[in-house]
């Protein structure tokens, strides 16, 4: 089969839709954050790449601290709304209900189904984003979203972004087993 280039916009598919959460001069603040992933086992690691523009770089470079929410199918809407109004057009603190968790500056928003409180280990400035690598203080989920202990997708009910489309999609069904699969092989 023939391949086609199709130039720079290139992005791994899909991609985790998430909430970013931050703080600053005690006002909470929400943006829309997809570009987010584990980064590291041990200590733990999440990595987020923030506009050097947005409201959200200036607070988290202040505090120290971020969240990553992940929320469900039902909260397209709501999460779309924060990643198209600036936190300095529009105070989004009174958007959701904040869960108080082990730091001071990284919200937890209630309705989401799961949050994680990252403290900024280190950052880097690339030409439009700051790489933050926050470390992983805790992990919040709602107690109905665990099967012996652990996230389950099925309750979770994410969804992902795919670019340069932009659209929102649903998770699919369960395929295989990681670290499983490939025995077969060996
Ligand atoms: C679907 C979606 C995903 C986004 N992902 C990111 C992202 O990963 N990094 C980023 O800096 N901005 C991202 N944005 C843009 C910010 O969420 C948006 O500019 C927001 O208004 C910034 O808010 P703030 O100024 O209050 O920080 C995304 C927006 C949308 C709609």
């Amino acid at each position: 089969m023939g391949k086609i280039n199709i130039g720079i916009q290139g992005f791994t598919m899909p991609m985790p839709q998430t909430i970013l959460g931050c703080r600053q001069g005690g006002r909470s603040n929400f943006m829309a954050l997809a570009w987010t992933t584990r980064v590291n086992y041990n200590p733990a690691l999440i990595m987020a790449a923030v506009g050097k523009k947005h409201f959200s770089n200036s607070a988290i470079k202040e505090s120290g601290e971020f969240s990553v929410n992940i929320p469900s199918s039902d909260m397209v809407e709501i999460t779309d709304f924060v990643g198209l109004v600036s936190g300095s057009q529009l105070d989004k603190s009174e958007l959701f209900t904040i869960h108080k968790g082990e730091l001071e500056n990284a919200p937890i928003i209630v309705e989401c189904p799961m949050g994680i409180e990252c403290k900024v280990l280190d950052s880097m400035e690339l030409p439009n984003d700051t790489l933050f690598v926050g470390e992983v203080i805790a992990t919040w989920c709602n107690e109905g979203v665990l099967t012996d202990g652990m996230p389950d997708i099925k309750k979770v009910n994410p969804f992902t972004l795919t670019m340069p489309d932009n659209r929102y999609w649903a998770v699919g069904e369960c395929i295989g087993r990681a670290w499983h699969e490939g025995k077969s092989l060996k």
